[in-house]
């Protein structure tokens, strides 16, 4: 009001200019504000969402041997509904940024417990990067050195938690020092399972493998007439859980160590997944919503497990020969186990229900 209508049109485009400007200043810091965060400097913020997304996508085309050009297009396609302006997402950052750090927590066992669909469960969260094989460092390639150790690690992000898997970690004599010397902090996760049923899937395995195997009696008795286990078989030797953690407590306490259950990983993997998610300091991200039910199979499925089209699913694979094991057998090494079993119960402060 009060105003010419040149003086008002003069003023008007004094405005526009003005807000042209400030939406200049506002891209600038936008731009600024990416670049930092994308590099990891502001850790405290959160990042956008985007990072994850893409840094995840990366892991997962990784994996599966793709390109780097390929990965950035992919990347590019699923990030469409994001602002051309944002160059700065571009994955390669990650690669150019990223770095491999030792592992600062790892599955060390134990074998047919479920330690591959604990990692693959884990692999969902956009905060946990880990190796695909398995590398065997601290027990077999320890002499090629842990810089060695160190490139087989995936790139991680600030904030993100590098892993590796490898269950003969936990039965190794060397592995708790051997680990301890690398980083004392490190954190421990072993899958264990009823020693029974984990000796009777250990064997049905090496079965499939080598068909001419002696029987599971055979091979579990020292003597069958009076009953004396071999506790040299390592299908045996694996399920004494206290002796082996006896060992890794000589270095590391007790809360380093996790250990989830191989049943309720079945039964509830949504439960076991809060606590795994919970020991690692993460966010859980990783919850019921990613799983579902097979009625016909028994047993739970990932919704969208890492890099293959087809749901994975927990328990039995077809098709594998059952061997068929004297009940006797079983009761044998379940008497066998049950004293070892209650020690390690009263280690851990946690009662698995096998005894
Ligand atoms: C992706 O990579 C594969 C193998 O390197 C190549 O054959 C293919 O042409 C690439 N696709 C695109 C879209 O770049
Ligand atoms: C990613 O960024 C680099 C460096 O800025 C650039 O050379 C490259 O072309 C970018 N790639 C894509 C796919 O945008
Ligand atoms: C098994 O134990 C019985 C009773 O002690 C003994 O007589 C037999 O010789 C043993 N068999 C073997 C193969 O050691
Ligand atoms: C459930 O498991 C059965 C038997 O393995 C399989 O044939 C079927 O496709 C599975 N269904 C789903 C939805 O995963």
């Amino acid at each position: 009001m009060g105003c010419s209508a040149g003086a008002c049109a003069l003023n008007l485009g004094h405005l526009k200019a003005q807000s042209k400007l400030s939406v200049f200043f506002t891209m600038i810091l936008l731009f600024m504000y990416l670049f930092y965060c994308l590099n990891g400097y502001c850790e405290s913020i959160p990042r956008p969402v985007y990072d994850h997304q893409s840094n995840h996508l990366q892991s997962r085309l990784q994996e599966e041997g793709l390109s780097a050009y390929n990965a950035s297009q992919l990347a590019r396609k699923t990030s469409h509904d994001l602002d051309n302006r944002l160059q700065p997402n571009n994955i390669s950052i990650a690669n150019i940024y990223g770095a491999r750090k030792f592992p600062q927590a790892i599955i060390i066992g134990v074998k047919k417990g479920g330690t591959r669909a604990l990692l693959e469960f884990l692999r969902i969260h956009p905060d946990v990067r880990a190796v695909g094989a398995e590398p065997h460092f601290f027990d077999r390639f320890y002499e090629k050195g842990l810089e060695w150790y160190r490139t087989l690690m995936p790139r991680t992000l600030e904030g993100q938690i590098t892993m590796e898997k490898t269950p003969s970690y936990f039965i190794t004599k060397e592995a708790p020092r051997r680990v301890f010397s690398m980083d004392r902090h490190t954190k421990l996760i072993v899958v264990v399972r009823d020693p029974v049923t984990r000796a009777v899937s250990d064997y049905t395995q090496t079965l499939t493998k080598s068909p001419g195997l002696p029987s599971f009696q055979n091979l579990a008795f020292r003597n069958s007439t009076t009953g004396l286990i071999d506790t040299s078989w390592s299908a045996v030797r694996i399920g004494i859980y206290a002796k082996h953690l006896e060992n890794w407590l000589r270095y590391f306490p007790l809360s380093k160590f996790l250990f989830v259950s191989g049943e309720r990983l079945v039964t509830d993997p949504a439960g076991e997944m809060g606590r795994v998610q919970d020991f690692l300091g993460l966010k859980r991200v990783v919850t019921d919503k990613h799983f579902y039910f097979n009625q016909t199979k028994g047993f739970p499925c990932l919704k969208k497990p890492e890099g293959s089209s087809r749901p994975r699913c927990l328990g039995k694979s077809k098709g594998r020969p059952h061997p068929q094991i004297p009940a006797h057998v079983l009761l044998r090494l379940r008497d066998f186990y049950r004293p070892f079993n209650l020690k390690f119960y009263q280690m851990t402060g946690q009662d698995f229900g096998w005894a």
